[in-house]
């Protein structure tokens, strides 16, 4: 979809978008189509008596005959001081669905908020383009019989605005959180015959095009430095482990001693999970295609920050790996030691992503020493049992990170709740056999076994760990995103490091 900004002016064709405040009250560019249309927008709105002018209320007019445009189509806006950055987003992306709906292929967006909304017009612009271009992903390469009119027909969005040069710029930087967003979902969604450690580490490379230091470690390497408890997962597999390690330094003069240490995000990369030899059931199997989502989304983050040369140090580590049953696989009742020196009873092989991510946080603390770490994973289905698919699971060492986490979250509509971690809750993986055990007892805490079980590989940096097992795909359409993968995550960071990691 092609994006454009341009000063108010009476549009000639395709569809229109004007707003309306609640109560009804047209905005100036509500008012001069009423004019030039003999008051089609206000009788409209009295035969219509459920459209009140609310949030996530459209009311679609065919074209008036005066007026060469297809239809005009009524955006409700709420409260004229309540339409903040992240509903005029969720408006852009709501009317994205709704022309693709009706076949539109063209419109422009002419909403003018007023001088009481919280942003200004440029920045309401950018951000109604912004929500406009992640609704309108499409994961559709496989597809090769499509009959064109099951595609989506929008072709051409401008958004009209006093000031369209200064809205140009401020889509600049949006356009590439899209764009990392957009790379993120690719990565999720491609299948496993597809995306494979080595594949998937070969797309991490192309980072290097932006300025980021691109390290893998193939199977000899991750031996080398020790990380077992990876290497144990991936045993079953016929396709070879990776680990890549990606640095951006961005930081002015390179940051001092505090600033100048990197920033650390960490993610799970299990390429496929059939649960190995504690396999999962048939059904629902080919979910776990997308076991991959937490390193998919580091692996766009670092595209993102370096793109928008972000003023930070930031590293990112992915353990990639493949889950699978086999004459070679790691058997429940295997211990490993793990590169920490800590040994492992693996209890149940579909427990696996922990034991990457063991592997993966001690080395990135021994190496990097960070300023923090996050790391991000599809780790538990106990997550969707507490919290659903609309908010991931947090856990924290440190309430200030888990309160920056928090607030980023609702800033960008990526929300996290905590969850609990404690030393009563420790006690349940101690392993009779070893050091640790990876799974508890029973079902119960779930979540929070397989966070206490990351703990014990972070020591005392600052950490949080996102469980985003039931954020990371969606059934079902939102305003921003289509069904399928969603990137969460991404916007979530990038907005945890601009907002609270980039100023000194
Ligand atoms: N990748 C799964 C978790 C998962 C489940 C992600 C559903 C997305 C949707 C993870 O590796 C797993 O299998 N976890 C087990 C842990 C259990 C054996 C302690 C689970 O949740 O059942
Ligand atoms: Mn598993
Ligand atoms: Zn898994």
């Amino acid at each position: 979809m092609k994006i454009s900004f341009a000063e108010p002016d009476l549009p000639r064709s395709g569809a229109v978008v004007v707003g309306v405040w609640e109560e009804g009250t047209l905005t100036p560019a509500a008012r001069r189509l009423d004019e030039a249309t003999g008051g089609a927008i206000a009788r409209a709105i009295s035969a219509a008596p459920r459209f009140l002018g609310k949030k996530d209320e459209l009311l679609p007019i065919v074209g008036p005959p005066n007026l060469s445009v297809s239809q005009i189509v009524l955006a409700g806006l709420g409260k004229p001081d309540s339409a903040d950055a992240r509903s005029i987003e969720q408006l852009g992306g709501n009317l994205v669905a709704h022309l693709n709906r009706a076949g539109e292929t063209q419109v422009t967006f002419s909403l003018e908020l007023g001088r009481d909304a919280p942003i200004g017009p440029a920045e309401a612009a950018a951000q109604l383009a912004l929500g406009a271009q992640l609704r309108s992903y499409r994961f559709d390469k496989y597809k090769t019989k499509e009959k064109p009119e099951r595609k989506p027909s929008l072709t051409d969005l401008t958004v009209m605005t006093t000031g369209a040069a200064a809205a140009q710029r401020a889509f600049q930087p949006l356009q590439k959180t899209a764009d990392a967003v957009f790379f993120t979902r690719d990565l999720v969604s491609e299948p496993a015959n597809v995306i494979y450690p080595e594949t998937l580490a070969g797309q991490a490379e192309r980072l290097a095009e932006l300025g980021v230091k691109v390290e893998i470690f193939d199977e000899n390497r991750i031996r080398e430095l020790g990380m077992n408890a990876l290497l144990a997962v991936g045993q079953g597999s016929v396709r070879p482990p990776r680990v890549v390690v990606m640095e951006w330094r961005g930081a002015k003069g390179g940051g001092n001693s505090e600033t100048g240490k990197p920033l650390a995000f960490v993610g799970k990369g299990v390429t496929f999970d059939t649960g190995g030899i504690s396999i999962k059931p048939a059904a629902g199997m080919a979910d776990m295609k997308w076991d991959m989502a937490g390193s998919a989304v580091v692996i766009g983050l670092m595209q993102l920050l370096a793109a928008r040369k972000a003023k930070v140090n930031a590293v990112g580590i992915v353990g990639l790996v493949e889950n699978m049953p086999s004459g070679n696989a790691q058997r429940p009742g295997d211990i490993v030691r793990s590169m920490s020196g800590q040994t492992i009873e693996v209890l149940n092989t579909d427990a696996e992503g922990r034991l990457v991510l063991a592997d993966a946080l001690w080395y990135c603390r021994d190496r990097f020493e960070p300023r923090l770490m996050i790391d991000l994973a599809t780790l538990t289905g106990a997550v969707i049992v507490a919290l659903g698919h609309h908010r991931a699971g947090l856990f924290s060492n440190n309430d200030e990170l888990a309160d920056r986490l928090i607030e980023a979250g609702k800033a960008v509509g990526e929300q996290v709740w905590r969850l609990p971690l404690a030393e009563t809750y420790d006690r349940e993986i101690d392993s009779d056999a070893a050091d640790v055990k990876n799974i508890g007892s029973g079902r119960a805490g779930g979540s929070i076994l397989g966070a206490q079980f990351l703990q014990r590989f972070v020591n005392d940096v600052p950490w949080a760990h996102l469980d985003i097992a039931g954020t990371a795909w969606s059934a079902k359409d939102a305003a921003t995103v289509p069904k399928g993968a969603t990137a969460f995550g991404v916007r979530l960071l990038d907005r945890l490091v601009s907002q609270y990691y980039e100023k000194s």
